[in-house]
């Protein structure tokens, strides 16, 4: 049985009450919790930046998965990993010097991630797959949370794991983004995913915590 990490999106969390949010995710089945820092200028939404960062950081007893929805990210790598950044992704539209970026993420000691959205294929990580440890699918067009799955996304996600094998990176994490819930999870998991992020499907749940669980529980 392959492992798979579910990674809440604290996008959609109760901002009024982010420590006790946080202490919630500490007592899941969660492994990483997922950060969505947005700029206004890449997507169409501002969301958060280094200080909220910084303030989860002191709580989270998880791994703090920050996902940088900004132009320019090469310029902020450092300040989120002193932030507690443990994996940083960057967008690949967002990188014209992606494999520099992937290099600067980890002398930053963090894991390097590059996404993808929806528009672009995933055979742009053809000649950066073996020095990832984690490609980001997104499922949804980014800037928003609460959108609704696009189902391409599991095509997708067989297509990168296949790339993944014949490039012998065997630790590469796929992680999917956007739209996630019990209905696409078992699909997501059986294509290949490791991390998948979920956000509102989590957070507008009766029971988060056991909400979790049961996105734990497709890993068979
Ligand atoms: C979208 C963000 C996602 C979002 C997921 O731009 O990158 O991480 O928070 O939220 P849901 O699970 O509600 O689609
Ligand atoms: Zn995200």
């Amino acid at each position: 049985m392959r492992n798979l990490i579910i990674a809440p999106s604290v996008l959609a969390c109760d901002f009024l009450n982010i420590g006790s949010e946080v202490q919630m995710l500490n007592e899941s089945a969660a492994e990483w919790i997922h950060i969505d820092v947005m700029d206004g200028v890449f997507v169409p939404n501002i969301s958060f930046g280094f200080p909220v960062l910084e303030a989860i950081n002191k709580v989270a007893t998880k791994v703090l998965d920050v996902h940088l929805m900004i132009e320019k990210p090469e310029q902020y790598i450092t300040t989120f990993a002193k932030a507690g950044a443990k994996v940083i992704t960057v967008h690949y539209e967002a990188c014209p010097h992606v494999h520099r970026t992937i290099q600067q993420i980890k002398d930053a000691g963090c894991l390097a991630g590059v996404a993808i959205n929806p528009g672009t294929p995933v055979e742009v990580y053809q000649d950066i797959i073996a020095d990832l440890d984690l490609a980001l699918i997104m499922s949804v067009n980014p800037g928003f949370g609460g959108q609704k799955f696009i189902p391409n996304a599991i095509n997708k996600t067989k297509r990168l794991a296949e790339m993944a094998a014949k490039a012998g990176n065997t630790t590469l994490k796929i992680e999917i983004d956007g739209g996630v819930t019990m209905a696409n999870a078992a699909d997501l998991y059986q294509a290949g995913a490791d991390v998948l992020v979920a956000g509102s499907f989590v957070f507008s749940s009766k029971d988060p915590k056991a909400t979790i669980a049961e996105l734990v529980s497709v890993a068979k």
